[in-house]
């Protein structure tokens, strides 16, 4: 029995859920649409949404009502909605799990969304290694395309909104909103400058709102359950709602575990993910995906919600909580993800290109035990020179495991050049003594 009551994945946890039409019939599924479409303006929709409180749950946090909001309102030709399912994130795999046990809670809330903003086409960009993810949902919309809920005349509301399911390549950079929409268009997936933003200028140069899937997924239960109703759960009034918060790692329950936004990270970690699994003490976690900074134990009592997290000095970002046991190469670590980074950076913008090319050397020299102590300052300086100087967030991210690394166990760091200029003295001193 979950201790908080679960919202999104409360249906698959119901013993022989399928994820089917049927299923999620069964279970109220699109009493929503049938309580809005035709019924309630599509503004109405968006003021329910703005009500609710709900943010972006793909990275950024941004309020979902406000996005559509800035939407042209007098705009007459195509718009879009491209709801993101590349789930790039390293330690985050809660989209695959909604989109793979109950499809149809995100379908209606892609219609839900595409009425509210006046859209007749959603694309679904799935990463290319969701093969059964991308498959189920091809299914789940043949069979709402046949029972009426998508194509044209909408139950008999004649609204139109017609979904597809669009299949990456499998690149992290396909994450971020602008390099998915070019990489829609059939383009090489790299970030575009902003302004211009994707609400004026988005997919094929139209108006477009990009949405995470587990954002869309909420949006069923706003419109049947009430804005109120959702504005009351969770840390309001800026952090509402619950999350699904993917727990890897070196904890005894690994898994997707559903928690109202506040709980503490102490909470998620010994009571719903189990605890250590070899009940060795925590050394640190990453909070939010890989591009979160790393927190040390001393946060655990910090609360699972934007602003708590972001006054830790770290952000709640994708929601994967990567844990770490006493014991694990602080450095090591690091340097995995900084591989992770410079295998995925799109090469647009020359801080980060080069960058990520001298950051991955740098760590790995220091890692092997080859390093110097002016490698440290070397590191800060190439990070500062790639924060805030590219065209998208990629820059932060990749700086992001070093940064809080070397704020948090810079004597790790230490240690290992210690342990490399000793070796190196070691080696010199025949030459020395001649
Ligand atoms: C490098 C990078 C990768 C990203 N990857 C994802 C991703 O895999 N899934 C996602 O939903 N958002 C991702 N984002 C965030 C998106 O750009 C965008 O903010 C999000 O899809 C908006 O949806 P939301 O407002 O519902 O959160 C990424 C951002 C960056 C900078």
């Amino acid at each position: 029995m979950p201790k908080h009551e679960l919202i999104l994945l409360k249906n698959m946890m119901e013993p022989g859920y399928t994820g089917s039409l049927h299923d999620y019939e069964r279970a109220g599924g699109y009493q929503a649409l049938r309580k809005v479409v035709g019924k309630v303006p599509p503004a109405g929709v968006t003021g329910m949404v703005m009500k609710s409180g709900l943010r972006g749950r793909g990275g950024a946090g941004f309020p979902t009502g406000l996005k559509w909001n800035f939407l042209p309102k007098d705009y007459i030709g195509p718009k879009y909605l491209c709801c993101n399912a590349d789930e790039s994130e390293p330690g985050t795999f809660k989209d695959r799990q909604l989109i793979e046990r109950d499809p149809h809670q995100i379908l209606e809330g892609i219609l839900l969304a595409c009425y509210a903003i006046g859209s007749e086409t959603a694309y679904i960009y799935i990463r290319g290694e969701f093969v059964l993810g991308a498959k189920i949902l091809e299914q789940a919309i043949a069979e709402a395309r046949t029972a009426g809920y998508i194509g044209s005349n909408i139950l008999g509301a004649g609204i139109t909104v017609n979904v597809w399911v669009h299949r990456g390549a499998g690149a992290y950079i396909c994450g971020e909103e602008t390099a998915l929409l070019e990489s829609l268009e059939g383009k090489r997936g790299l970030p575009r400058f902003k302004p211009p933003f994707p609400a004026t200028n988005g997919l094929y140069n139209k108006p477009t709102v990009v949405n995470n899937i587990e954002t869309l997924a909420n949006l069923p239960h706003i419109v049947v359950r009430g804005p109120e109703w959702f504005a009351s759960i969770g840390s309001p009034p800026k952090s509402t709602g619950t999350r699904v918060f993917c727990v890897s790692g070196h904890v005894k329950q690994p898994g997707n575990y559903e928690v109202p936004m506040g709980v503490t990270f102490r909470e998620l970690i010994y009571e719903h993910a189990g605890g250590m699994r070899s009940d060795k003490s925590l050394k640190a976690f990453i909070p939010g995906g890989a591009s979160a900074p790393f927190l040390t134990p001393n946060h655990l009592d910090v609360k699972l919600d934007f602003e708590s997290v972001a006054a830790a000095g770290s952000m709640l970002g994708s929601g994967g909580v990567t844990v770490m046991e006493e014991g694990t190469d602080i450095v090591w670590a690091a340097l995995r993800l900084m591989e992770f980074f410079y295998h995925e950076s799109c090469g647009k913008c020359s801080p980060c290109r080069e960058g990520s090319s001298w950051l991955v050397q740098t760590m790995r020299r220091i890692v092997a035990k080859r390093g110097r102590m002016e490698d440290l300052e070397t590191l800060v300086d190439l990070c500062k020179n790639i924060e805030g100087r590219t065209v998208c967030a990629f820059g932060e991210a990749e700086v992001a495991p070093i940064m809080s690394t070397l704020k948090h166990w810079r004597s790790e760091y230490v240690t290992l050049i210690q342990e490399a200029e000793a070796a190196n003295l070691i080696k010199l001193e025949p030459a020395v003594r001649h």
